[in-house]
């Protein structure tokens, strides 16, 4: 498996709408998607475009906050009332590919790979595995629409 480049760092908010202010307002950015519910992760999700008229491939953070009495962030969100860094996203080539690389290497993989809040294929590493950072694996994008909404 071959490491592709950083997608997102997935930031959790006690709400998203305070978030988005504070990245326009003291962050300076200018390219930040409308937030909506991915209800089957239990999170409600926008994104923050880096370097969106620099001309480089900029990255994202992915703002998420907890939606839901089951949502998985419930539990990250009590240890941190303020929110933070939740997790980092690689893009890889092959998902399929990537799973079995990882499983053959004893790590383990919360839940069955599904369609992530970027509509590709993802799966996440348990942060026990990698060294402390819950890791999402996330297929590249295909056409260039794709991933970056
Ligand atoms: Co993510």
């Amino acid at each position: 498996m071959k490491l592709g480049r950083l997608n997102h760092i997935g930031v959790a908010t006690p709400s998203i709408a305070d978030s988005i202010a504070y990245y326009r307002e003291v962050m300076g950015a200018t390219d930040i998607t409308e937030a909506f519910d991915l209800a089957e992760q239990g999170v409600k999700v926008c994104f923050v475009n880096t370097a969106t008229d620099s001309g480089v491939n900029g990255t994202q953070i992915e703002l998420i906050e907890p939606l839901g009495e089951g949502s998985t962030l419930r539990g990250f969100m009590e240890k941190n009332p303020l929110g933070g860094q939740h997790h980092v996203c690689y893009e890889v080539e092959d998902i399929v590919q990537a799973r079995a690389w990882f499983e053959g290497k004893g790590k383990r993989i919360l839940g069955p790979t599904r369609i992530g809040a970027h509509g590709t294929p993802i799966f996440f590493l348990h942060p026990k595995d990698m060294m402390g950072q819950l890791t999402e694996i996330m297929e590249t994008p295909k056409s260039a629409g794709e991933g970056t909404h």
